[in-house]
């Protein structure tokens, strides 16, 4: 403690994913400072593969402060989704039913995008950091952490922001008795892969099959992303790419309709749970994006929810900085997680639609099918998956 290094700052961000960094950007466009820290290295957080769909509101932001020329010229406007089941797809079309779209572009081009301008902007990131402890968030809160060198900080901030992700540190500065944590679990997981072959689709094919659910996604011309409907406890070694294939084309190929395979070059098996904190936010200190709440990944909603959070957060401190005045800070949690709970809706509707449990008899299958049904079959039904899919009118 004595030789800690002091350092000071307004806000205190810790995690350096794209909502942490998004943040900090935000912040420092508006004049108002901020320091990142982040517990893994810009490599690792470059290598790992996330997810690739950005609503047209996270496109907006993007654009909106400055750092859209990525997005927009290599990202891919989507104006649709297929649901496929029984053999057969239908065309949920987003552009004829809510006027929108939403943007394949994935999660590591939005850091990617975003370290570099807070790089190019001189913007006080740190990776690769250690031993962090947040301390007095009822008061004036502080810091302790310990940089990639090995010298120990003391970092003073007027606010603290928890943008660290799942498996977050800071939600635990809280206190027990102050934050409640709704936990849903699904008895599924999805085996994601990446794959060197053409396009087997222009648009995203939500599978629903005896089998269970497969997603064909993509990623440039010659490399896709799929994911399939695995046991949570699957191991990735046990799957050659014969048998990735074989799976894939047992839950997606049929009536004339064939995916292109090629080489399986990454293999994961992603766990997935929902999880809400409440509330998202402590005296000074204020959680965003995965720090509170996650959802499964069908319907991809988490880093964009993320950026939400970070857009609403923004706008509160920096009216508070302007003019001294707390109410929109104040307002942050409940604007915040009116929009969680709608997407852990939507996220959970998606998952048990499209998912089969592994005890699931006929009666599940006919009636997951009836489902699937009245909701092509009906442009209501079209309209309120092409709405929350593409990110909800009017909410930003
Ligand atoms: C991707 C991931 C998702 O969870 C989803 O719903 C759609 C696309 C992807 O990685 O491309």
């Amino acid at each position: 403690m004595a030789n800690r290094k002091v350092l000071t700052t307004q806000v205190a961000i810790l995690g350096a994913g794209p909502a942490g960094l998004m943040l900090s950007h935000l912040l420092a466009k508006a004049g108002i400072e901020s320091t990142v820290l982040e517990l893994r290295s810009h490599q690792e957080i470059a290598e790992t593969v996330r997810a690739g769909i950005l609503e047209h509101g996270s496109v907006n932001l993007l654009v909106d402060c400055g750092v859209s020329d990525r997005v927009l010229r290599d990202g891919d406007r989507h104006d649709g989704i297929e649901l496929r089941f029984n053999g057969e797809s239908h065309r949920i079309d987003f552009q004829d039913l809510v006027g929108e779209s939403v943007w394949l572009y994935p999660q590591t081009d939005v850091f990617l995008d975003l370290a570099a301008r807070r790089q190019a902007d001189g913007g006080d990131v740190r990776y690769s950091v250690t031993d962090t402890s947040i301390l007095d968030i009822e008061g004036k809160p502080k810091v302790w952490f310990t940089d990639a060198d090995g010298v120990d900080y003391e970092l003073q901030a007027d606010f603290v922001t928890g943008a660290d992700g799942s498996r977050s540190q800071s939600r635990s500065a809280i206190p027990e008795a102050r934050r409640q944590r709704y936990l849903h679990e699904y008895p599924f997981a999805w085996f994601g892969i990446l794959t060197e072959a053409p396009r087997s689709s222009n648009e995203l094919i939500y599978a629903h099959s005896a089998n269970g659910f497969a997603l064909i996604s993509q990623r440039t011309e010659t490399v896709q992303r799929m994911y399939f409907q695995c046991d949570p406890n699957e191991d990735v070694g046990n799957w050659s790419d014969d048998r990735i294939w074989e799976t894939f084309r047992s839950r997606v190929n049929g009536n004339g309709f064939e995916l292109k395979e090629g080489p399986v070059i990454d293999k994961t098996v992603l766990k997935f749970r929902s999880s809400v904190l409440t509330p998202m936010r402590h005296g000074n200190l204020f959680l965003a994006g995965d720090a509170a709440h996650t959802v499964p990944p069908t319907g991809a909603k988490g880093l964009n929810l993320a950026l939400h959070d970070v857009k609403v957060l923004f706008e509160g401190l920096d009216s508070f900085y302007r003019t001294g005045n707390a109410r929109l800070l104040d307002a942050y949690s409940d604007l915040a997680l009116d929009r969680v709970w709608k997407a852990q809706q939507f996220s959970y509707w998606m998952t048990s639609m499209l998912h089969t449990p592994a005890e699931a008899g006929g009666f599940t299958r006919a009636r997951q099918l009836g489902e699937l049904n009245s909701v092509v079959s009906s442009r209501h039904g079209r309209a309120y998956l092409a709405e929350a899919y593409t990110g909800w009118p009017g909410s930003r």
